[in-house]
């Protein structure tokens, strides 16, 4: 035990020693943030071939699926949001819009063999952003931001399924994909976050009370992929019709229900209200316990950080707790002085991990350490950018609406299209590469880690 830790203190030593220079952060300099937000999103980009020869726009391409690429294009949208700072809209745009699929839903044929609910909806949740922030509109023959977003709400709101469990989406929108019998935390995390945005935006009570199916059919215990305590599950499967939960809690899963919560307290008065005030601390309370853990202000990816074995996908997962921590102060107010010291602390330590490679800036994953860590990537460049642009927060205004500021076009019947995932389709047998490739890591963790994050 003693020997390793000394091993690894020598190794950090070593690429502490390596490193040219860190990528520095002053949080009481607003330029010095826009710098570092800079800094890190050259370095996210510089993982990006879809505007080199032979690129295809919208794509990072292995190991990267593609859900991450549409998590990172949202990331860029923050960033411009956040900074001013316009480097990366083209680009983003671009890519948006190369990838929205025959049906203008975020369902390319390309992508089918690894197509779930969460990965359409990650970008889904990128166009949501654009429309929120007023990012420069596209083409007026091109699809709008907001229509984009509405095309995956209506056509996520089709898939609800009731088939066994009272409700809920299916991870894997079709059959032929691993994990369609799975009901996982973050496809139905997603559309509650979206349907309470889109709700905002738009002022239809439609998707707020889609929104609310959404959360009572989570909590609702015989399913309890939100638990008492607040905690999200990552699963659970419909063959046992929905009673075997996959308890593991990742950031993400928290910060999707998070937001989306904090959005119906903004968009309710009176009792219900109060209701989604006790759910928005509480999903709160729940983030601190289980990813700012042993009392530390520094987010930690707890499930499979401290054995170094996450994944690519999860290496992602603290930009999106960062990024909807960060909107939750603006949807809820009385949330900002709990989670800026959070924010404020994750971005300073997440810097100091950025002190790796030839430039001395490229970002690692652990944040706790106090150097670079080794480790590098799309999903450690973007948690860096989130976590560091949401101190940005209190300088900018919160999101836009219809007839308050908003500019995006919308059409409430977009994406109604089928599910059909058309002739260039060719079947994978059930032992391929499954969608965000979670559910694999998933069996992995469950086998190898036994039931160690139960006794939390
Ligand atoms: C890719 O796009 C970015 C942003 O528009 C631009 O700065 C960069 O030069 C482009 N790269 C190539 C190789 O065209
Ligand atoms: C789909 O794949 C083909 C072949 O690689 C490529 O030419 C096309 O641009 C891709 N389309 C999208 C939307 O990614
Ligand atoms: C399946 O689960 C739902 C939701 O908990 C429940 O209402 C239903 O009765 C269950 N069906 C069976 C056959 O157990
Ligand atoms: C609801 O959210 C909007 C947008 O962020 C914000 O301007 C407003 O103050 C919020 N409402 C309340 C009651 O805090
Ligand atoms: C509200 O949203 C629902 C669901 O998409 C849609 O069917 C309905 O037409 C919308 N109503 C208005 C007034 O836009």
């Amino acid at each position: 035990m003693k020997l390793r830790t000394t091993a690894r203190a020598l190794c950090s030593a070593l690429l502490a020693a390596h490193s040219a220079s860190a990528l520095e952060l002053d949080l009481d300099d607003k330029q010095s943030i826009k710098d570092a937000a800079r800094t890190a999103a050259d370095g996210m980009m510089a993982f990006y071939p879809g505007n080199l020869t032979g690129g295809i726009p919208g794509l990072f391409g292995d190991p990267y699926y593609w859900w991450e690429a549409g998590a990172a294009f949202g990331a860029l949208i923050d960033y411009w949001y956040y900074t001013g700072d316009s480097t990366y809209n083209d680009v983003t745009t671009e890519a948006m819009l190369f990838q929205v699929g025959e049906d203008d839903n975020y369902m390319p044929q390309n992508q089918s063999k690894s197509l779930g609910n969460d990965d359409q909806a990650f970008w889904g949740i990128a166009a949501m952003s654009a429309a929120e922030v007023a990012f420069p509109n596209p083409p007026k023959d091109k699809p709008q931001w907001l229509a984009l977003a509405q095309a995956v709400f209506n056509s996520q709101a089709a898939r609800w399924n009731t088939d066994a469990c009272g409700g809920g989406l299916k991870w894997q929108i079709f059959s032929f994909n691993t994990g369609y019998t799975y009901r996982n935390s973050i496809s139905n995390g997603c559309f509650f976050n979206l349907a309470a945005r889109l709700g905002a935006y738009t002022h239809n009570e439609t998707y707020l009370k889609w929104a609310d199916r959404t959360w009572e059919w989570a909590t609702n215990p015989d399913i309890g992929l939100i638990g008492e305590g607040y905690q999200v599950y990552d699963g659970t499967n419909d063959v046992k019709n929905c009673t075997g939960l996959n308890p593991v809690q990742w950031t993400y899963n928290t910060g999707v229900f998070l937001l989306g919560a904090a959005t119906m307290w903004n968009q309710t008065t009176g009792p219900e209200q109060d209701l989604w005030e006790t759910r928005t601390q509480a999903l709160l309370d729940a983030a601190v316990k289980f990813f700012f853990t042993d009392g530390s202000t520094i987010m930690t990816e707890a499930a499979c950080e401290p054995r170094g074995n996450c994944n690519v996908d999860q290496r992602s997962f603290k930009a999106y707790l960062s990024r909807w921590m960060a909107a939750t102060t603006k949807a809820a107010p009385w949330t900002h002085d709990q989670i800026m010291p959070l924010l404020q602390s994750s971005a300073q330590a997440a810097a100091t991990s950025c002190s790796g490679g030839d430039t001395g800036t490229t970002c690692g994953m652990r944040w706790t350490t106090g150097s670079w860590d080794g480790d590098t990537g799309v999903g450690e460049q973007m948690s860096a950018l989130e976590v560091m642009q949401s101190n940005l927060i209190d300088d900018v205004d919160g999101p836009v609406s219809q007839g308050q500021g908003g500019i995006s076009k919308g059409d409430p019947s977009a994406g109604t299209g089928g599910d059909d995932p058309g002739p260039s389709y060719e079947p994978v047998g059930t032992g391929d590469k499954a969608g965000a490739g979670i559910l694999t890591a998933l069996v992995v963790v469950g086998i190898l880690g036994g039931a160690w994050w139960l006794v939390r």
